[in-house]
């Protein structure tokens, strides 16, 4: 596995303190050795394959992990393994790659596509021990590509890149539809609904690149958060690194060959009534090795109204939150951004 080892360009390599900026308060510190979450692996292959056993036994076991924590693994889930590996690598040479040159996806202020690199220009303190190149991916195919992004943005010598990342998204929004028809079994209200509610989506993908840290007990590679958005599909190399915060007590979800960990975002947790929660996480780093994770955050098409099918709702469960658009939820969680609290922050 190919690491920039000796990019001078990102810093954190040469420090041999980090800076303040990057050490969180004692009560926010990392457990490095924390208990491990069970997360179910669902198999995919089988739930979609109709057979009656397979179905109830994914719905059953989905149904706990969501109502519990909001995190599944899928395995059998269709993805080429080829293509997963292709993105990871271009993660390296991505991130490898001279900060001016990287600079010119730069993230601009108040957008939540680009380039960010907290190691530059630390304005704020618990900053987060990484770097990101986050882009849309439109599911209606009259809309731009990810390929005419990273053409328009980088140039003509990163058409590879795109052309592998709008095949990545493609994947991930196929199987997150597939992901939505367990949803629907589980909590009993058929497969179509939110499957339906999903197809045309406008998603985000973000590729996160968390070097190696000198003291990886007073850093966080991503503070801790709840995802916004619906679901949230994680490709995470095989570095330790993400955490989920479940009954009182953060666990690590140990990444495993050929799984995506799913986790349910605020979104899905508002079509749900409540029923499947989006739970905090957060990711730590570590002093030997770059850690690398794939994220798809799929977002309903902005003219969907988040409402809960009504066969969710009833006397014990009444409505839990009002209706809204995704763009909506999406201003509202900027205006009121509090970065060390239950918020919706998975674009800061
Ligand atoms: C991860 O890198 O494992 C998760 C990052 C996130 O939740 O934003
Ligand atoms: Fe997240």
């Amino acid at each position: 596995q190919k690491q920039c080892l000796d990019n001078t360009s990102s810093l954190p390599l040469q420090i041999t303190n980090i800076p303040s900026e990057f050490i969180w308060p004692d009560h926010e510190k990392p457990c490095l050795t924390p208990p491990k979450l069970e997360v179910p692996p669902i198999d995919l292959k089988a739930f979609l394959s109709d057979d009656p056993k397979s179905i109830s036994n994914a719905c059953s076991k989905v149904n706990h992990a969501c109502k519990k924590h909001g995190f599944f693994l899928v395995v059998n889930h269709g993805v080429d393994n080829k293509l997963i590996a292709q993105a990871h690598k271009l993660v390296d040479e991505f991130f490898c790659m001279q900060l001016s040159e990287k600079q010119r996806a730069q993230r601009k202020i108040g957008e939540h596509c680009g380039y960010a690199n907290s190691f530059i220009g630390r304005f704020s303190s618990k900053l987060p021990w990484k770097e990101t190149l986050s882009f849309h991916y439109s599911a209606d195919e009259s809309c731009r590509t990810v390929e005419d992004y990273f053409v328009n943005i980088m140039g003509e010598d990163f058409r590879q890149f795109g052309i592998v990342y709008q095949k990545y998204c493609e994947a991930m929004s196929n199987l997150s539809l597939g992901i939505m028809e367990l949803l629907g079994m589980s909590l009993g209200v058929g497969k179509e609904y939110f499957r339906e509610f999903f197809e045309g989506n406008e998603s985000v993908m973000r590729l996160n690149y968390y070097p190696p840290c000198k003291n990886p007990d007073l850093a966080l590679g991503t503070g801790p958060h709840c995802d916004p958005t619906s679901l949230t599909i994680l490709h995470q190399d095989q570095v330790e690194g993400l955490q989920v915060l479940v009954d009182g007590i953060w666990h690590s979800v140990v990444p495993k060959e050929d799984a995506f960990v799913v986790n349910i975002g605020d979104t899905f947790m508002a079509l749900s009534n409540g029923m499947f929660k989006s739970c905090l996480h957060r990711a730590i780093v570590n002093d030997k090795i770059v850690r690398k994770s794939l994220a798809f955050f799929l977002c309903p098409n902005e003219d969907k109204i988040v409402t809960p099918p009504k066969e969710l709702i009833d006397k014990e469960n009444p409505r839990k939150y009002p209706n809204f658009t995704w763009p909506s939820l999406l201003e509202f969680t900027q205006k009121h951004y509090r970065a060390d609290e239950r918020t919706l922050d998975a674009f800061s």
